[in-house]
């Protein structure tokens, strides 16, 4: 990695003495060196995404929580000629990150990429049930946290940035016209990322659940549709602002940029298989964040390589 590091380093040295040329032509940074974590890879989105990065000459590590299924997707894969590698990881299991840290360390040295894309969801068309509010929050949101705290540390040095890319929904936006939280202070103090903060996630988060348990959810003003799917993805929108600013001060080649994006309605178990986009579709924009040229992009939200707002 380090021969890659200085490499690239000279090599944007030279063009950055062309003044003609911008920094964002440089395409194809990336190299059979540079290692992309995946969560949740064993099927739908996930899987594709593994697929396009393998496709793109990167280093995929195939994660899921259950080996089968992960060790499946890995026959399922080189069957189309592309060498993936796979580990164990459940993302609400500390024991498994840990496990996931060491192996990565000690055979990788660390990571560039990484894609959270594990989560879940148990309503289907009509339905709005919380009966799994909890697991929904403690998967979406506080799993993809774990693993972001868990990676940091782990992310190597480039100049072009390590990237961080949350696999999110339009349905955890603030501001839906009609999915939202309807406390308009707590959207605001939400939308302002200097008033941003992880107590501030977990306190809306820990009040909505405990209207769970105490069956009073709904009249807490909480998004109307999916509520508990809508609360988790807008609280992992939430988390990567939060992040994007805690992270903006580190060095030049220290950066670690972090975004998140919506794949649209696919389809995919989690759906039932009723969207309307394609697994291809649904993983395109966050592979496109994951290797975007030169990245100074950092806490932003994107559909279709479009941002949009929060
Ligand atoms: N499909 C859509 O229309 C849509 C729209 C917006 C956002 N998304 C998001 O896209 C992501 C992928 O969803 P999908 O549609 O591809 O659904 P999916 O086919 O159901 O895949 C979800 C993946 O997450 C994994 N997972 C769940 N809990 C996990 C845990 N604790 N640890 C590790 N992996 C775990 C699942 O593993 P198992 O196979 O073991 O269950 C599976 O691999 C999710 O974050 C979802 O919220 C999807």
């Amino acid at each position: 990695m380090r021969g890659s590091i200085s490499k690239s380093k000279y090599i944007l040295k030279i063009l950055k003495s062309w003044s003609h040329l911008d920094v964002d032509a440089i395409i194809l940074w990336w190299s059979k060196e540079t290692v992309a974590v995946v969560t949740g890879g064993n099927r739908g989105i996930g899987l594709e995404i593994c697929r396009q990065l393998a496709a793109h000459g990167v280093t995929v590590i195939l994660t899921s929580r259950d080996p089968g299924a992960g060790l499946e997707s890995i026959k399922f894969l080189s069957e189309v000629g592309l060498s993936l590698i796979y580990h164990q990881l459940d993302i609400l299991d500390l024991s498994s990150i840990n496990r996931f840290i060491e192996w990565l360390k000690e055979n990788y040295g660390g990571l560039d990429i990484l894609v959270n894309n594990a989560g879940i969801n148990f309503n289907l068309g009509s339905d709005n049930s919380v009966e799994n509010a909890r697991k929904v929050v403690e998967t979406n949101y506080y799993g993809t946290k774990s693993m972001i705290e868990a990676m940091i540390p782990l992310m190597k040095p480039s100049v072009v940035g390590a990237r961080i890319v949350n696999v999110s929904s339009r349905l955890g936006r603030l501001n839906g016209r009609r999915n939202r939280i309807s406390n308009a202070a707590l959207r605001e103090q939400l939308s302002d990322v200097e008033s941003l903060s992880e107590e501030l996630i977990n306190t809306a988060l820990s009040t909505f659940l405990r209207q769970v348990d105490d069956g009073t959810w709904a009249s807490g003003g909480w998004p109307q549709v999916y509520t508990d799917y809508s609360l988790s993805k807008l609280a992992v929108n939430a988390y990567t602002r939060l992040m994007a600013r805690k992270l903006s001060d580190r060095q030049e080649h220290e950066k670690i940029f972090v975004n998140c994006y919506c794949p649209g309605w696919v389809k995919t178990a989690l759906t039932g298989y009723a969207g309307n986009n394609t697994v291809e579709e649904g993983a395109d924009t966050g592979v496109w964040l994951a290797l975007l040229s030169h990245q100074p992009i950092t806490g932003k939200f994107f559909a279709e390589r479009r941002e949009i707002n929060f």
